[in-house]
This record gives structure tokens, sequence and C-alpha cells, in this order.
């Protein structure tokens, strides 16, 4: 298609817009803002080593005790300078940031709230392999916003279904930015001459049936019995219960394999396991789990903990773990099942294991 017929992120935002006559623009400036943000690292992400931005920020270690790399610092930046002052946020939450951000003096607040991790899959960055951003919009509390008091933690601690937008962009070959706003999944992809992002993937579906899982096995001895069930009968093969062969992949950047699972299908697993009982999972469930589920369901596919919905959860703190499995719906629903039906699918009590105080066995 020549480029000049192609629709623009900012033509869909308007086309959407008019379904919504009351709408005063707010919220397509928002994302108009937080596209631009990823414009900006995407830029510093392609740069790589020339940019003098590669390697660990100086021993920094964020409140997830992750050491933060350069670029996490300044992912963090850009979507701080870039969204705080157009008057359509009550505050901000960013995995790379401990406490809520507020929007400073001079500038308006409004009436949404927007939750980040600037950059997904860090740890890839200095290996050039794909990395992405991601993001939720939550409407802000009564009593914050315009002239309102200032945020505080439990204004963001909402369902995943009181997202009204998330989406992520993904810094790969190409640049791509994927959203919802609640009317299906639309892709644009970066046009590295005009640098503005184009509807390139009208409607996104997650493909219903599929025969590719990611999982990182490093951890199987950690793992429930539900997914260890279905780890086993996907590595059986044809020759299993399953009867059909499965690929395997991992990436270590969770936004790229939920790309690849939008277009190809698939599910990928990061679920609660037995690694560290203090963390009920590897993701984050506001910056990770919630927009990327609200994708996957817009999309026809299905998030869940393995026990339930993701997107029905009640978060309890900003900065909460959860496990997590995503992608083709029919795959999900089986492991929700195997959840449901397996005897010994909770995990034993912290005080009764091997290591642990009290030792079951004598
Ligand atoms: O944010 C967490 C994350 O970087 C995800 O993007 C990715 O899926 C996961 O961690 C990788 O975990 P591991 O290091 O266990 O492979």
């Amino acid at each position: 298609m020549p480029f000049h017929q192609r629709k623009t992120l900012t033509q869909f935002l308007i086309e959407e817009r008019r379904r919504f006559p009351d709408a005063r623009g707010d919220f397509n400036a928002l994302i108009l803002d937080v596209a631009t943000a990823c414009k900006q690292i995407a830029r510093g992400v392609a740069f790589g080593a020339l940019g003098g931005m590669h390697g660990s920020a100086d021993g920094a270690i964020n409140v997830q005790g992750e050491t933060q790399q350069k670029l996490d610092v300044l992912s963090n930046q850009a979507f701080i300078r870039v969204s705080e002052w157009g008057g359509s946020l009550a505050g901000m939450a960013s995995e790379e940031m401990e406490q809520p951000y507020q929007i400073p003096a001079p500038y308006p607040r409004g009436k949404y709230l927007l939750v980040f991790d600037p950059l997904d899959g860090s740890s890839n960055i200095d290996v050039n392999v794909s990395v992405g951003s991601i993001f939720s919009i939550l409407r802000a509390p009564e009593g914050t916003g315009e002239g309102g008091r200032d945020v505080t933690d439990t204004d963001f601690l909402q369902a995943g279904r009181e997202q009204v937008a998330a989406g992520y962009a993904l810094y790969g070959p190409t640049t791509m930015l994927v959203l919802t706003v609640g009317n299906g999944v639309h892709g644009f992809t970066l046009d590295p001459n005009l640098y503005d992002f184009m509807l390139t993937h009208p409607d996104m579906r997650v493909p219903e049936e599929t025969q590719e899982f990611a999982i990182n096995a490093s951890n199987s001895r950690f793992w429930e019995p539900p997914i260890r069930q279905y780890v086993s009968e996907c590595l059986a093969g044809k020759s299993g219960s399953r009867g059909k062969d499965f690929n395997m992949r991992w990436i270590a950047s969770m936004v790229a394999e939920a790309h690849r699972i939008l277009m190809r299908g698939g599910v990928f697993m990061y679920p609660r396991d037995t690694k560290d009982l203090t963390k009920p999972g590897r993701l984050r469930l506001l910056y990770e789990a919630n927009p990327i589920g609200f994708i996957m369901e817009q999309a026809g596919g299905r998030a869940s903990t393995g026990r339930e919905p993701i997107l029905d959860v009640q978060p309890t703190s900003l900065h909460q773990r959860i496990g997590v499995v995503f992608g083709s719906r029919s795959e999900v629903e089986r492991i929700e099942r195997y959840h449901h039906e397996l005897p010994g699918a909770e995990l034993p009590n912290p005080l009764f294991n091997e290591r642990s105080l009290f030792r079951l066995s004598a």
C-alpha cells in the first residue's frame, strides 16, 4: 500500500474519538504523548553502543531489586517528561519508581493515571535482542486530578478490567506500537522516514489454535503440578496425549513474546512457583500482566493467573508480582482446567518446606 494511503496513529485516534461526542481530546493527547516517548526510546535503543547508553546505571538497583540499565533510567525519564505537562494526568506509576509520580505544580492535573514499564526485558539491551515499553491508562479517582490532591498508591490499585487503554511498543527489527482503547487491538509500525506510527495491523486477533509455548524451563523443578503436566504433554508431542508436536521459544522479553503470540498464536507462562516463596510470581501485575492481559482479551485470547482471569485480580500493592499465563484461548483454558482439577495444585506452606523450620518428614 502506498504510504499516502496509510492511516497515521493521529488519524486513527481522531476517528475513534468520533464514537464519543463528549470527549475533550485529553485521552488522545495522552496516547500521542506516550507514542512520542516510545519514539524517543526507539531512537535511544537504535543507537546501541554508539549512543553511550549501554550497560548498567552506575550500580543502581530499582525498587524490584534489579540492576537498572542506563536505558531503563532514560526511558523512565522519557515517559515522565513527555506526559507530565499536557494536563491529562493526575499522576503516574512506573516499575522503575518506588512511589507514584506527582504532576509538578506548574502543570495542570487531569483525569487519567498512567502506569508503565518503560523498558521491559532490559537485560536484553546489551545483546541486541528486542525490548519494549508497556503502558496502561486508568481513570483517576475522584478528589485527584484538576485542582485535586496528590495521588497515592491506593489510587492505582484498580483491577485490570478498569483499564481505559493499554499498549506496548516493541523495539525490534521494526518499531511497533500495539494499542487497545477497548475496541479491538491495532498495530502501528514506525515509519523510519516520517517517524510517525502508521496503521499496519488493524484488528489483530490471537490465533485460537497453537503448537508453540514459552516458559523458562530452567525453573521446572519449582513448577506446580498443573504446569508440569501441561509442559510434559507439550514435550511428549505426537506420541503423547496432545497428538501433535510443539515448538518452544524463550526470548526473556515478555513484550516480544506477547507480540509473537498476537501474530501467530502460542502460550506464554511465567507461573507462580516455589523458587522464592516471598514472590508470588515474576511479572508485575500493574505494569506487565494487566496491560498485556487487556490486549490479549481484546484480541480474542486469554490471560490468567492459572486460577482466575488476570483482569479480575484486585491489586493489593503497587509493585505486586503475580503468576501469568496468556495467549491462545484454548491453551490458557486448558491450563486453568489443570489448576482446578489436579490435586496438589496449591503451593506448599513455606513453613513446611524441605529446608524450612518444620520439616514434614522426621
Ligand atoms: O520484566 C520481567 C522480564 O524481563 C520479562 O520481560 C521476561 O519475560 C522475564 O523477565 C525474563 O525472566 P527470566 O530472566 O527468568 O528468563
